[in-house]
């Protein structure tokens, strides 16, 4: 952010968001907390009730890598408030996707899942923010790209997913999925 008087910011740190967008002693632009302590009471304040700060795994799958659409999703994640903790590009094999997705091998669509999940790289991230696993979930939007595509134009899935199996991108759908799958990416 820069030191808090505009002045000063363009002087001492030029680059910084009060130096480019502040205007005055008083307007500068931006609000950061100033210790542990104030950082707690404020956050309190802003998301009381309804903030839980979480980690949740995001894949973006190999039709989205390919089509070189991996940027453009990641600038997504960062304009909506998640931080990248880590991150690994790489090619599932046969048996670490039919481990990942276990809990779908009796489905009809199983196999098919595992042919394109196999089918290239994919990227895997782990994400930060308040109330993440849901946050994310409402970014990708729904599994169907024609329910994607009427939930809201704007969700990944109506972006970049192409049918109900290549749908760009995966969330974990729990606390206990988040950490299965982190574990199961990252560890
Ligand atoms: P994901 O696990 O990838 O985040 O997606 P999801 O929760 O929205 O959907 P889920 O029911 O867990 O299905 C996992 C993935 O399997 C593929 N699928 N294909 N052709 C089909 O009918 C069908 N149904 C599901 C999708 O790639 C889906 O994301
Ligand atoms: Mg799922």
């Amino acid at each position: 952010m820069g030191p808090t008087f505009t002045d000063e910011a363009k002087k001492t740190a030029p680059n910084s968001i009060r130096a480019l967008y502040g205007a005055t002693k008083t307007e500068n632009a931006t609000h950061g907390s100033d210790s542990l302590k104030s950082a707690k009471r404020e956050l309190e304040y802003f998301f009381k009730n309804g903030g839980n700060l979480q980690r949740t795994l995001a894949l973006i799958k190999p039709d989205a890598v390919k089509a070189n659409n991996n940027n453009k999703i990641i600038n997504l994640i960062k304009y909506n408030g998640f931080s990248i903790i880590d991150n690994k590009q790489f090619k599932l094999t046969e048996d670490k996707a039919k481990e990942f997705y276990a809990e779908h091998k009796d489905r009809s669509f199983f196999k098919e899942l595992i042919t394109f999940m196999t089918s290239g790289d994919i990227i895997a991230l782990k994400l930060e923010r308040i109330n993440a696993i849901k946050k994310w979930r409402e970014l990708m939007g729904p599994t169907k790209r024609e329910d994607a595509l009427k939930a809201n134009p704007n969700c990944i899935r109506a972006l970049y997913g192409t049918n109900t199996t290549q749908n760009a991108s995966h969330g974990s759908d729990s606390i206990q999925s988040a950490q299965r799958e982190l574990k199961f990416y990252f560890d």
